[in-house]
């Protein structure tokens, strides 16, 4: 039973937290160059803090969590954080989005804690092109960290690639050969608009319509199910299990069956991406607050998630603070 429903008759049923925003790649379309300005340490969610949040969400309704960054795994223990919050009653769904450079080290043990599932960026198969994108770090290690994710069982591994002219448009059909020999699903996604890169995304900008025709240029597409109600439209190749997913946030957002909040490292609750708008949970905790009180506070406010955000081409509001800090 959801007790999490907006103005606009959306049940909220999936929470993302990012636990750090500090990462070890500086990736052009996420991390703004000058960005120095990391939480510190103190201001950050401890781990019984964010259990207890999502204990409260999963009372209202909340079943699925994905833990975000900057780069989770950066962060010292995660290990234990997984293994507190699969032992929450009500969450049936425990996943992570990582960059796997550190993935090979914790894939077991994430496994065994109780993580279900990962999400790797992998935006290039050229390990100069790595560096261009990525800023510095090494691409091996992410392609290690793929297959030990394979290997550990924490599937579906999706693969998420963000598409850029120019960067690695021209290598879409390798990485879903890449996919198909490892067992994993590909995601290709736009670019989107944050501020202080929106320059980046505007000339590198690729819709998702002509990077789906670029791939049916090569691999025939059947439609195929999504899982969970996420943002992108799957197709299966022909004959393969492999699906490839696109995700369209800036030509056709998806707003309108949106089902998700987000939690900032310093414990801002954000009800959407586009708004840079947020309450302070941490505030409250940390001032005592009973679980009930906190409860009621999220469904009230709750009924200020936005209709949607506005940053589709022409209508450019970017996002006020980069993908680092709010989770992807
Ligand atoms: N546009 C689209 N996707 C982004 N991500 C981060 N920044 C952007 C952006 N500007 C997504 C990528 C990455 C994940 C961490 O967040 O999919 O894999």
């Amino acid at each position: 039973m959801s007790l999490l429903i907006d103005k606009y008759n959306r049940k909220i049923e999936y929470i993302r937290i990012s636990v750090t925003d500090r990462c070890d790649l500086k990736c052009l379309y996420c991390t703004p160059k000058d960005s120095d300005s990391h939480s510190r340490r103190r201001a950050i969610l401890r781990f019984e803090e964010i259990t207890r949040i999502v204990r409260c969400f999963a009372d209202m309704g909340v079943s699925r969590v994905r833990i975000t960054g900057g780069e989770p795994l950066v962060r010292k223990d995660m290990v234990s954080l997984i293994n507190q919050l699969s032992h929450i009653n009500g969450i049936n769904d425990l996943a992570m989005t990582t960059n796997a450079t550190l993935l090979s080290k914790y894939a077991i043990d994430l496994k065994n804690a109780g993580l279900k599932r990962v999400n790797i960026s992998l935006d290039t198969l050229n390990p100069e092109t790595f560096k261009m994108i990525c800023g510095c770090g090494e691409l091996n290690n992410v392609l290690e960290g793929i297959r030990d994710a394979v290997n550990a069982g924490l599937t579906p591994v999706n693969l998420n690639t963000v598409v850029m002219r120019g960067l690695n448009d021209n290598e879409l059909i390798d990485i879903v050969h890449f996919a198909i020999e490892n067992g994993a699903n590909i995601r290709f996604i736009e670019c989107m608009p944050v501020r202080r890169i929106v320059n980046l995304s505007k000339e590198r900008f690729i819709s998702i319509k002509e990077v789906k025709s670029l791939v049916e240029s090569h691999f025939e597409l059947e439609p195929a199910k999504s899982s969970g109600g996420g943002p992108a439209s799957y197709f299966r190749v022909k004959g393969e299990t492999i699906k490839i997913g696109f995700i369209s946030p800036v030509t056709q957002h998806f707003c309108e069956s949106c089902n998700r909040v987000r939690l900032t490292a310093e414990g801002i609750l954000r009800l959407c991406l586009g708004y840079k708008d947020g309450i302070d949970l941490r505030d409250y905790i940390r001032s005592g607050i009973s679980d009930e009180s906190l409860k009621e506070i999220i469904m009230k406010i709750m009924q200020n998630k936005p209709q949607g955000h506005q940053f589709s081409n022409d209508k450019c509001i970017p996002i006020e603070q980069s993908m680092s800090m709010i989770g992807g």
